[in-house]
C-alpha cells in the first residue's frame, strides 16, 4: 500500500509541469500577450474538457473517493462563454482537434479504468488552484475583459485555496492504492499534461498566424505602390 500519492504526483509530473510552462502560448499568456480570439478559443476548449471530465467523474463517483463533491469545484464557464461569444455561444464554439483527442481519452479512461480519472482531476483542478491563481489576473490586465468573463478562475465554494489543496492532497494520500495503481495514476497525469500542452500548442499556431497576418498587413500597407491621383 502507498500513502503518498500526492507527493508521487507532484514529483512524477514535475518535468511535465516545466514543459507545460514553457509552451509558447502559455508563456505569451503569462507575459501578457494574447488576443481575444485565442483566449475565447482557450475557454471553449476548456469547456469541452471540463464537461467531459465532470460528467465521467460523476458517473464513476470519483470525487466520493476523495470525500468531496464535484459541485465544490464547479465554475461558471458558461457565463464566460456567453460574455465572449454572446447568448448563442453554444452554437458558435467548436472543439479543436487536440481537445477532441483529450476528451476521447477521458471517455476511454472512464470506460476502461475509471480510477485513473483521479489523474485528470489532479492535473486540471490542482493546476487551476495553483498557477491558475496567477493566470486569473492576466485577462483583465490584457484588457481582454472588463472584469466580466472571468468566472473560470473563481471556485465559489472554495474559500481558502491553499487549505483546500492541502485537504485534497491528504485525501489523495489516504486512498487505498497499491504501488502499481499509484504508478498508473502518475503515468496518466503525465498523459493529461501532454494533452493540455497539445491543446495550448494548437492555440499557439492560431496566435502565430494572427501575428504573421498583422505583420504582413503592416508591410503591405507600407510598401504598396501609391496609386497616382493624377
Ligand atoms: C505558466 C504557467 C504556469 C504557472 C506559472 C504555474 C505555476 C504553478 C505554481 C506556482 C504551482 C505551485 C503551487 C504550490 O506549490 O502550492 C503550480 C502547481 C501546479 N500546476 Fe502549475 N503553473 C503553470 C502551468 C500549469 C499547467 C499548464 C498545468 C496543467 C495543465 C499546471 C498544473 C499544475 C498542477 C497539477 C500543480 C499542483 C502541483 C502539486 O502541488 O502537486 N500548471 N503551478
Amino acid at each position: 500500500m502507498v500513502n503518498n500519492l500526492a507527493t508521487q504526483l507532484r514529483e512524477g509530473t514535475s518535468k511535465s509541469h516545466s514543459m507545460a510552462e514553457n509552451v509558447s502560448f502559455v508563456k505569451s499568456f503569462l507575459g501578457g500577450v494574447i488576443d481575444k480570439e485565442s483566449y475565447r478559443k482557450l475557454i471553449s476548449n476548456l469547456y469541452f474538457v471540463y464537461s467531459a471530465m465532470e460528467e465521467e467523474m460523476e458517473k464513476n463517483k470519483i470525487m466520493n473517493l476523495l470525500n468531496r463533491s464535484i459541485t465544490e469545484l464547479n465554475r461558471n464557464l458558461e457565463l464566460d462563454l456567453e460574455h465572449y461569444y454572446g447568448s448563442n455561444w453554444k452554437s458558435l464554439i467548436r472543439i479543436s482537434e487536440a481537445t477532441k483527442a483529450y476528451v476521447e481519452r477521458i471517455k476511454m479512461i472512464s470506460n476502461e479504468r475509471p480510477e485513473l480519472l483521479i489523474a485528470h482531476a489532479y492535473t486540471r483542478y490542482l493546476g487551476d488552484l495553483s498557477g491558475g491563481q496567477i493566470l486569473k489576473k492576466l485577462p483583465r490586465a490584457m484588457n481582454l475583459s472588463d472584469g466580466k468573463g472571468l468566472s473560470f478562475y473563481e471556485f465559489e465554494e472554495v474559500t481558502d485555496e491553499q487549505e483546500f489543496k492541502q485537504n485534497y492532497k491528504r485525501a489523495l494520500d489516504s486512498l487505498p492504492l497499491d504501488s502499481h495503481l499509484a504508478d498508473n495514476i502518475v503515468a496518466e497525469a503525465n498523459i493529461s499534461f501532454t494533452m493540455n500542452m497539445k491543446m495550448f500548442q494548437e492555440l499557439e499556431t492560431s496566435f502565430s498566424r494572427i501575428i504573421i497576418k498583422l505583420i504582413t498587413n503592416w508591410f503591405s500597407s507600407i510598401f504598396q505602390p501609391k496609386v497616382s491621383q493624377a
